[in-house]
């Protein structure tokens, strides 16, 4: 059975290259992403990385702690590391698992062996302070993801955490919301004292709530 969103996240120990952790110990209630590369030394996955390793500022900003994993040893990963700052201009900043006996690759379902029985998928996992899964997503080895795209996902997230509302397609932070359709009208009032457009009697626009 694959982890669901809702799920609590499986614990787990795992050799790191920032020494070895504790999967919910680490998080110790902040937001983290745990993001699977199919392998090291690779060209897509090294683009991502570097990626990563620059918008870290972004991820920091939102309390987000983020990890990697691959199923590659940590001396490939430490050596991996020089090939990402000298094509990418960004050094690694973050912790990547090492997960050679696949057991954590396993454990979160990121090996889809019609795809690859050895290596993982693109997998993203965001979980939350209560260490359950908030979002997960799948891309397969050969299609770069777009961690800006996480990062929007997240600003959701933590918004949609705090406040009675969702947000509509392609939303980014500062944009009008939505009230989600479970708050009647009355309800509404009290939380949306600024008020909001009525398009259906389901689709009610209200700017951004701020903390
Ligand atoms: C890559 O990162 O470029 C890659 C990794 C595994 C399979 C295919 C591509």
């Amino acid at each position: 059975m694959s982890l669901q969103l809702g799920d609590l996240a499986p614990d787990f120990i795992a050799d790191t290259t920032d020494g070895q952790i504790r999967f919910h110990e680490w998080i110790d209630g902040s937001w983290a992403v745990l993001f699977s590369h199919p392998k090291d030394f690779t060209p897509v996955c090294t683009t991502e990385l570097g990626e990563v390793a620059r918008l870290k500022p972004e991820f920091d900003r939102r309390g987000v702690k983020v990890i990697g994993l691959s199923v590659d040893s940590i001396d490939d990963h430490r050596a991996w590391a020089g090939d990402i700052v000298e094509t990418q201009g960004h050094a690694l900043n973050f912790p990547m698992i090492a997960d050679p006996d696949r057991r954590i690759a396993e454990l979160y379902g990121m090996i889809h062996p019609k795809a690859s029985d050895t290596l993982t998928v693109r997998s993203v996992f965001v979980i939350g302070p209560d260490k359950k899964l908030k979002l997960s997503i799948t891309y397969p080895a050969s299609t770069g993801r777009n961690f800006e795209e996480i990062l929007r996902v997240i600003d959701s997230l933590q918004l949609t955490s705090k406040h009675s509302v969702a947000t509509p397609v392609n939303w980014r932070q500062g944009e009008d919301v939505i009230i989600v359709p479970s708050l009647s009208d009355e309800q509404a009032r009290e939380k949306f004292p600024g008020g909001w457009r009525t398009l259906k009697p389901y689709l009610r626009v209200t700017p951004q709530p701020q903390d």
